[in-house]
């Protein structure tokens, strides 16, 4: 077999095979909001077309490229680590690159927090802290916050604050309850009963990009400590630099007792995930000789992921990204704070380093506010799924409506943005809102289109 055959002779097959055996939903919701571009490359802050056309890339694989796509140093360390052909996944093994990942890890993060377990993915992290809360205080409650996003596994559905996700999959894990953010008598009320294992944060909410009240998160911490609760910090998105520090914990000066990372830990090549805790906390889970592998998986600690996340963290050091970060992060949250001024449209601009939100609102001038009342009754949070598909169909920038019927759009560059992309950023989306701005025109028929198209579809 020939891959790169294969994908040169099949390219551009990609939706009639998904439509086939995949899921043909999403391709159609794809086609509709314009989405359905057969991408052949990926580089950098950038994506490029079977034509050779360039997208930026603002939504950045959900968060996972730090790096940019395609990293030489990242794919240079894979290769090699491919061609050492190591003994990889063993099992009945103490693998030398876990170990080495684990150690950088620890050094990493700021918290002496000196023991890692290693997962696949964020969720399967999430699930991870379930568990070992649960083992080590012996308690049988969960406590999560309104709007909170932990993955889409059922432990993880569990804590997940957004009802749109759970609808038709039933009973979850018992003992879950949602917390409003930023309200601390209702967490204290509840972490009273003694009853609770774990709290789990995202110290930025990733659906709709919402910021704690600036104590919040630290009095939630010494609550928890109080009354005998694990605070576990979910950072598979805000982690390694994505808000202009290493950790989003560290904007609150947080000290959580268990962290999780994800994302872009492999730079995007290879799946991985990890969970850092005290020595004590995961030694109440693996606590006996016959509980060595009582939680496992077994890819957990594969090879190249590790290798990958070794490269990555290199990578993270050695070009100042989390710098960079908090530094176009200003830059970019200052070029939209100047459209704010001058669209009306836009309600608010928020968020840390570069994970920022965009929310729209209802206008102020009367013909404005018939369109969006217009496109708010046919489907909430229409109007931001509108820009976003502008600035992909005239400008080729890639973002997303950040969650279900909310007009927020969400930005994940890369952490190896520069100004010129930023700017272009910011000239494409003051072009959508100049345009937006006109009603009735383009942008607003296209929503009308979108709607009238879904309600044919069914
Ligand atoms: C904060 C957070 N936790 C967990 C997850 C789940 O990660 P995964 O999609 O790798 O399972 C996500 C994914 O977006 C996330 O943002």
């Amino acid at each position: 077999m020939n891959i790169t055959e294969i994908v040169e002779s099949r390219q551009g097959e990609n939706y009639t095979l998904h439509r086939q055996h995949v899921n043909p939903t999403l391709a159609r919701v794809l086609q509709m909001i314009g989405y359905d571009t057969i991408y052949a490359k990926g580089e950098g802050c950038y994506l490029y077309d079977v034509h050779g056309e360039q997208y930026l890339d603002f939504l950045g694989g959900y968060g996972v490229f730090h790096l940019g796509r395609n990293h030489p140093h990242v794919r240079r360390v894979i290769h090699e680590t491919l061609d050492l052909c190591t003994a990889n996944m063993v099992q009945m093994d103490c693998p030398l690159l876990s170990g080495l990942l684990a150690e950088a890890l620890v050094e990493h993060v700021p918290w002496g927090l000196d023991a890692v377990f290693f997962t696949n993915s964020g969720t399967e992290s999430v699930e991870a802290a379930l568990k070992f809360a649960r083992a080590a205080t012996g308690r049988p409650r969960t406590l999560y916050l309104d709007h909170a996003f932990h993955g889409l596994t059922l432990g993880s559905l569990s804590v997940n604050g957004n009802e749109n996700f759970r609808e038709g999959f039933g009973e979850l894990l018992p003992g879950c309850e949602s917390i409003p953010l930023n309200d601390l008598d209702r967490l204290e009320q509840e972490l009273a009963h003694a009853d609770v294992a774990g709290f789990i944060v995202e110290p930025l909410q990733g659906k709709g990009v919402y910021v704690p009240d600036d104590l919040f998160l630290s009095e939630a911490q010494r609550l928890c400590r109080e009354h005998g609760t694990i605070f576990i910090c979910d950072e598979v998105q805000t982690g390694l630099g994505r808000t202009g520090k290493w950790f989003a914990g560290q904007h609150w000066e947080l000290e959580p007792d268990i962290l999780l990372l994800s994302k872009s830990l492999s730079g995007g090549l290879v799946p991985v995930g990890a969970l850092l805790t005290t020595r004590d906390i995961y030694d109440k889970v693996f606590s006996r000789l016959d509980r060595c592998v009582v939680h496992s998986s077994t890819f957990k600690e594969n090879d190249l992921a590790m290798a990958a996340g070794l490269a990555t963290l290199e990578i993270l050091d050695r070009d100042g990204l989390i710098e960079n970060s908090a530094h176009m992060g200003e830059k970019l949250l200052r070029g939209l704070e100047e459209l704010q001024k001058r669209y009306d449209l836009v309600k608010e601009v928020r968020g840390k380093g570069l994970m920022i939100g965009i929310e729209f609102g209802e206008p102020r001038s009367i013909g404005l506010k018939m369109g969006w009342k217009m496109a708010e009754t046919a489907q909430a949070g229409l109007f931001a799924q509108m820009v976003v598909m502008s600035l992909m169909r005239k400008h080729r920038v890639l973002t997303q409506v950040s969650g279900h019927q909310v007009n927020i759009i969400k930005l994940l560059p890369p952490l190896i943005v520069t100004e010129a992309e930023i700017e272009y950023f910011i000239t494409a989306l003051d072009d959508a809102l100049a345009e937006a701005h006109r009603f009735p025109g383009g942008l607003w028929e296209m929503g009308t289109s979108l709607v009238r198209e879904a309600v044919r579809g069914g």
